[in-house]
């Protein structure tokens, strides 16, 4: 995959002939046969309701036809991996012939070859990677979208993946939230020593994280808590770090195992707990205490072939956000496609359609702490909408590989 270049036109004006999906736009409720309008002013959201009730002063402006098309905010893809150098289909056949994830790792596979990979690869080269890959999730509508740096595991390849996050959000104009997962693995270097895994925790809160927040690379913090990634007392002292830096955090939680992880994050207010396929009641209790939103990651689920669904049904009775994205990564999730997730997360995880679609916007944009700019169609934001080929949301989750986007609206430009 390479990466192209396109030209793009300001969004301004008056966008008609919509239908509105149902919970897009806060406070707005039109029946579904209804015609929505928006109005966008030097690229903001200026107006949106009902088009029979259209204010006068915003019928001269330049008119952009929606044909009936139906509109979503833009998509928010809140947990991706998507800088790093290589690829592991060789993985992909290995677990194909009956190895697990964990054997993999430990045969010295998994996220530490990716480790290789990135560190061998230069900045620009894994711009161009990831770029590629980019711009297939965003020709899906994406608007805002997370990146985790965990591939480099030293200071300065570290700095190097979430530099590349940096310039993507800058040569695509797209929100882009960094997230700094110097707790993924353990590096090799480290692997063997008596203290290896603590004395390289110390690194990650006492240098990488200090140098990388001071270079404004970081938006957020995470830890890949389990037992082929770092215990909970570890996840403690990155927390901790991360606080004495105001800087917010979010946990690979409860994805192999019951670590415990999901309430110790919660504790700390985290943004979310991802993965949770191995929730208990107790962490379901905490996250709904803090506010946490819980990240359910299809992909991963379906890649490795798990059995362990999330708690989804306690989950809902407890009123937890779920949002849902791709978990991009090489190793558990090579997937580009939010839209696919939609339909995984009905068909796999047996959310609503309406539940799926929140959770790739509304919810998606809570877990980046987003929740005030991005995920829903409302006055003053900044204009983030997609126009889809489809008569109703149901279809956004119900096609699969079909090609649903007519228009896209990022950043006050049509894409
Ligand atoms: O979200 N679980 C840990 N991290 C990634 C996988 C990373 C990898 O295998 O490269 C995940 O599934
Ligand atoms: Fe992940």
């Amino acid at each position: 995959m390479t990466a192209s270049k396109r030209l793009f036109g300001s969004a301004d004006g008056l966008w008609s002939g919509l239908h509105l999906a149902p919970g897009s736009a806060p406070g707005i409720a039109l029946a579904p046969a209804a015609q929505a309008a928006i109005v966008v002013q030097q690229g903001m959201i200026q107006w949106i309701g009902k088009a029979a009730e259209l204010p006068a002063q915003y019928a001269g402006l330049k008119r952009h036809e929606g044909s009936g098309a139906l509109v979503t905010p833009g998509m928010v893809d809140c947990h991706t991996h998507l800088v790093y150098g290589g690829q592991r289909a060789s993985e992909f056949a290995l677990r194909l012939a009956g190895a697990s994830y964990e054997d993999v790792a430990k045969a010295g596979g998994g996220i530490v070859s990716s480790v290789r990979a990135t560190r061998a690869a230069s900045e620009d080269e894994l711009f161009a990677s990831a770029a590629a890959r980019l711009e297939v999730l965003l020709a899906e509508g994406v608007c805002a979208i997370e990146i985790k740096s965990g591939y480099g595991l030293a200071l300065e390849h570290e700095r190097k993946q979430l530099r590349v996050a940096r310039r993507l959000g800058e040569a695509y104009g797209v929100t882009v939230r960094t997230t700094f997962l110097g707790a993924h693995a353990l590096p090799p270097e480290y692997a063997g020593r008596q203290n290896g895994s603590s004395e390289y925790i110390d690194l990650v809160c006492q240098e990488m994280m200090p140098a990388l927040a001071a270079e404004g690379l970081i938006d957020a913090v995470d830890v890949f808590c389990e037992r082929i990634g770092f215990s909970l007392e570890e996840t403690g002292r990155v927390f901790k770090a991360a606080q004495a830096l105001k800087l917010p955090v979010k946990l690979h939680a409860e994805q192999l195992s019951d670590m415990g992880g999901s309430a110790l994050a919660a504790g700390h207010g985290a943004l979310s707990c991802d993965h949770i396929e191995h929730l208990s009641q107790a962490g379901i209790d905490a996250m709904r205490n803090s506010g946490t939103v819980a990240v359910l990651l299809p992909g991963a689920y379906y890649t490795l072939r798990d059995t362990q669904l999330p708690p989804i049904e306690a989950l809902r009775a407890a009123g937890v956000p779920m949002a849902v994205s791709t978990d991009h990564n090489p190793g558990t999730s090579p997937c580009l496609s939010l839209l696919l997730m939609l339909n995984m997360a009905c068909t796999l995880f047996r959310l609503t359609v309406p539940e799926a679609l929140a959770g790739v916007t509304l919810h998606a944009a809570r877990a980046l702490g987003l929740q005030d700019t991005h995920g829903v169609i409302a006055v003053g934001l900044p204009a983030n909408f997609v126009l889809w080929n489809v008569r109703e949301a149901a279809e956004l989750a119900y096609w699969l590989g079909g090609k649903p986007v007519r228009t896209v609206v990022r950043q006050g430009l049509i894409r």
